[in-house]
């Protein structure tokens, strides 16, 4: 398929992994390039721009394909060494950046200069919009049903993206509530060059997280994801679980006066124990609604090959016959 996003990227289909802190490693992100995606590598997941650099070098040991680095600028702990980080990318010859957060406009010209293309990813219009303002050369937008981080205007993406596709030149893939063929054929009905998928991802043989991770993901439904931390205007949504439920147990009774200090045993340091070493009720980890419609643990190559067929078959059968 020959969209926006394959020709920017020079990827087959139009298909991104979006970062993932404890996810998004080399293993991960070679797979989906292999298999005609664009595989992503979470940069502050790896502790120092040495070890970005290290986890670059591994990855293009596994693929001669493309593939990026997402760079997040979320209100953290500590204070990250970006232009270390970004240092490591451009001598990686990494030529795709998925920024997130706070907007790029900082390192945009660096970013530039280097010929990387830079795709931000954002849960508004108006944030679109200031993207593509700076020079970003797409954006990622990110719905309501979103894992993670779906910011605090709650607009699904069935408005989300026909909004964007109202008031963006750049292309824009569509994120959050992707998991198929029938996710992509809606998001090009809705405007959008591609997709990104978080949580489908994380529900696949290559991805380098405990076998509990993906089960817990296969036997989720629609229904169990909850919003934490509201309260602090960095609205995270998350699988429920029993750290889960004690956060917003915290967040009921303290009401305006919670602070990140109150929950810090709940959401900080906690991804490493549950993604490598699988326990589950450590703490709030990122998860989509779309774990409902997850019900395998297929190889990156097998699910990004069904996708496609399925959205082939949607397109030339299901939607020329309705037409013809
Ligand atoms: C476990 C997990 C960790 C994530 N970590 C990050 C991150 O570090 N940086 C980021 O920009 N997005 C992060 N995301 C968001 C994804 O890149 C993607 O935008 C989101 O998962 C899309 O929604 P979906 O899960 O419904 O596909 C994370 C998502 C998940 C599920």
């Amino acid at each position: 398929m020959k969209t926006r996003i394959t020709e920017l990227f020079g990827i087959q289909h139009p298909i991104i992994q979006g970062g993932m802190h404890y996810v998004g490693l080399a293993e991960l992100a070679a797979a989906v390039s292999n298999a005609g995606g664009l595989g992503i590598i979470t940069g502050l997941t790896q502790k120092t721009p040495e070890l970005l650099a290290r986890e670059i070098a591994r990855c293009r040991e596994m693929t001669d394909k493309p593939f990026g680095v997402n760079l997040t600028f979320l209100p953290t702990v500590s204070s990250p060494d970006y232009p270390g980080y970004i240092k490591a990318i451009i001598e990686g010859g990494v030529k795709a950046v998925e920024t997130a957060g706070n907007n790029p406009q900082k390192w945009m010209p660096l970013l530039k200069e280097h010929g990387i293309k830079v795709i931000h990813k954002c849960t508004s219009v108006r944030h679109a919009l200031k993207a593509e303002a700076i020079g970003c050369d797409a954006v990622s937008v990110d719905g309501f049903e979103c894992g993670g981080h779906p910011g605090e205007d709650d607009v699904p993406n069935f408005i989300l993206l026909p909004r964007a596709a109202e008031e963006l030149k750049i292309p824009f893939v569509a994120s959050g509530g992707m998991a198929d063929g029938r996710s992509l054929v809606a998001a090009l009905a809705l405007g959008a060059e591609g997709m990104n998928m978080g949580t489908r991802f994380i529900a696949t043989k290559e991805a380098p997280v405990h076998e509990k991770v993906k089960q817990a993901i296969v036997a989720a439904s629609e229904l169990d994801t909850r919003l934490v931390m509201r309260s602090l205007r960095n609205t995270e949504r998350v699988l429920n679980n029993a750290a889960v439920e004690r956060l917003l147990e915290k967040e009921k009774s303290l009401g305006a006066n919670l602070r990140f200090e109150d929950i810090i045993d709940e959401v900080a340091g906690v991804y490493p124990r549950i993604m490598q070493n699988g326990d589950m009720d450590a703490g709030a980890w990122s998860c989509g609604m779309v774990a409902g419609l997850i019900h395998d643990v297929p190889s990156c190559q097998e699910l990004i090959d069904r996708i496609m067929g399925e959205a082939d078959q949607l397109i030339r059968q299901r939607l020329a016959g309705m037409a013809g």
